[in-house]
């Protein structure tokens, strides 16, 4: 095991943070995405609204806070790479290895398909500006999911994520979040507000909070627990990276609890963005679902005019601001994994990883049952599995824990963390897992996959 902090020269050169609010907006940039805007409200909206709302805030707290310590906590110990930090935290032990390369390669998986879908969202901003949707959204939502022009945002979108981080850590990761977080957070809030001026909205507040225990089942928390760990960017060795970068004064629980509270407070904010805005078009019940958003928030677009040209052009920017600063996260682990590993430079680490992703993508940008598959249950299973092998690894293998966690801050959240990690996340993880694979294997045979299609 080796303790944090006397790791010598040879990690200097890897990068590191300028600023503690400069690793902050990196990681709450990563973990604020798509997840928020576009998964958060229609998974809860399936759930029964404000039920699904407390389970998650629930199992934020029992479960995503602890995993987040204990991935942090990692990535700051190992100051390297997933591999590189399980290979040197677990003195080499093969199986621990696996975990870091299943981390370096779900992290490419997901880029793949989520780049794609930042394509599509380049595309919206466009749409709304000149009004191109306006006449029939569903059509338009059918017609730019996939083909030459999906694939060509998808290598453009992974194009300048590449570009990014082939700049670095500071100047690149960090300059950027600390451009577009701000600017997101007052788009978000300002069209939250704005929408509640609408016609209509009141119906929206009610839907998303007004608890229908009926819906209430097994279902629930798994689809709860896969969206806390999508959306906090855990299991799959984003935060592990960005805390390979961190300073060892830092705190981790303080900072650990802002990223998280950050990120939920952007996910319940969306719900106040997107809710109100589907009860003013009066497509509250029937669009929920994987559509909520490119259907119907568009479907409000278009029927406000002029006024949804604006909203559309600053809500579908929003959004790529998220889902981008999400986008570089996702491609860092395997760029440092390279770059760590293999010595190799970090702008051809960036050029080989972009094009890697950009290759896995085409898939999903040309197929719909890729695409559904990978997007939906697919990501699920392997972030909640991800998940319950780094609570195993921080709860049983990580000398001093509670001391990493714990040093420099405010908030002592490490025994906590630590407890947790030990027995109730892998249980309760496990049986998630179990239910989804059987789930999983089930809806392929009956042919049904996500979004439908
Ligand atoms: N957390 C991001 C989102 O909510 C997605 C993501 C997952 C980013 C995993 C990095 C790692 O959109």
């Amino acid at each position: 095991m080796v303790s944090g902090g006397a790791l010598g020269q040879p990690e200097n050169d890897r990068g590191a943070w300028n600023s503690r609010l400069g690793f902050i907006l990196a990681a709450v940039g990563s973990a604020v995405g798509l997840g928020n805007i576009w998964r958060f409200p229609f998974t809860t909206a399936e759930g029964g609204g404000a039920v699904f709302l407390v389970i998650y805030l629930v199992i934020l707290v029992i479960v995503g806070l602890p995993v987040m310590l204990g991935e942090l906590a990692l990535g700051r110990r190992g100051k390297l790479n997933p591999v590189g930090t399980f290979r040197r935290l677990a003195n080499g032990h093969p199986f621990w290895v696996g975990v870091g390369v299943l981390f370096v390669l779900t992290s490419l998986f997901i880029i793949s398909w989520y780049s794609v879908i930042g394509g599509w969202v380049l595309r919206y901003i466009w749409g709304s500006a000149n009004g191109s949707y306006f006449a029939d959204p569903a059509g338009y939502f059918n017609e730019i999911q996939d083909g030459p022009i999906a694939l060509g945002l998808h290598a453009f979108v992974i194009g300048i994520t590449a570009l990014v981080l082939a700049i670095g850590v500071s100047k690149g990761i960090e300059r950027v979040a600390f451009i577009m977080m701000p600017i997101l957070f007052v788009l978000v809030v300002g069209i939250a507000i704005w929408v509640a001026t609408l016609d209509g909205a009141g119906e929206g507040y009610s839907f998303y909070l007004s608890p229908d225990f009926s819906e209430f089942d097994t279902d629930i928390l798994r689809s709860a627990t896969g969206q806390a760990f999508f959306s906090l960017s855990l299991g799959q060795g984003a935060i592990l990276t960005y805390a390979s970068y961190l300073d060892d004064r830092e705190s981790l629980s303080d900072n650990g609890t802002i990223i998280s509270l950050a990120d939920t407070g952007v996910a319940v904010l969306a719900g106040f963005m997107i809710f109100p805005a589907l009860a003013v078009a009066g497509l509250l019940t029937t669009e929920a679902g994987p559509g909520a958003l490119f259907i119907g928030l568009a479907t409000a677009f278009a029927e406000l005019g002029t006024v949804g040209r604006i909203l559309g052009s600053l809500f579908f920017t929003a959004l790529f601001f998220a889902a981008f600063t999400s986008a570089i996260s996702l491609l860092e682990p395997s760029i440092s994994f390279v770059r760590d590993q293999f010595k190799v430079p970090r702008v051809k680490a960036a050029i080989l990883m972009g094009i890697i992703a950009y290759i896995g993508g085409i898939f999903a940008a040309l197929s719909r049952t890729y695409f559904g598959i990978a997007a939906g249950d697919g990501t699920d299973i392997v972030v909640i599995l991800g998940g319950l092998l780094i609570s195993l690894f921080a709860g049983w293998f990580l000398m001093d824990a509670p001391e990493e966690m714990n040093r420099g801050g405010r908030l002592r959240l490490g025994h906590y963390a630590m407890w947790m990690c030990r027995i109730p996340i892998p249980v309760v993880l496990f049986t998630l897992l179990v239910l989804a694979l059987v789930d999983y294997v089930n809806a392929i045979r009956a042919g049904e996959v996500f979004l439908g299609l």
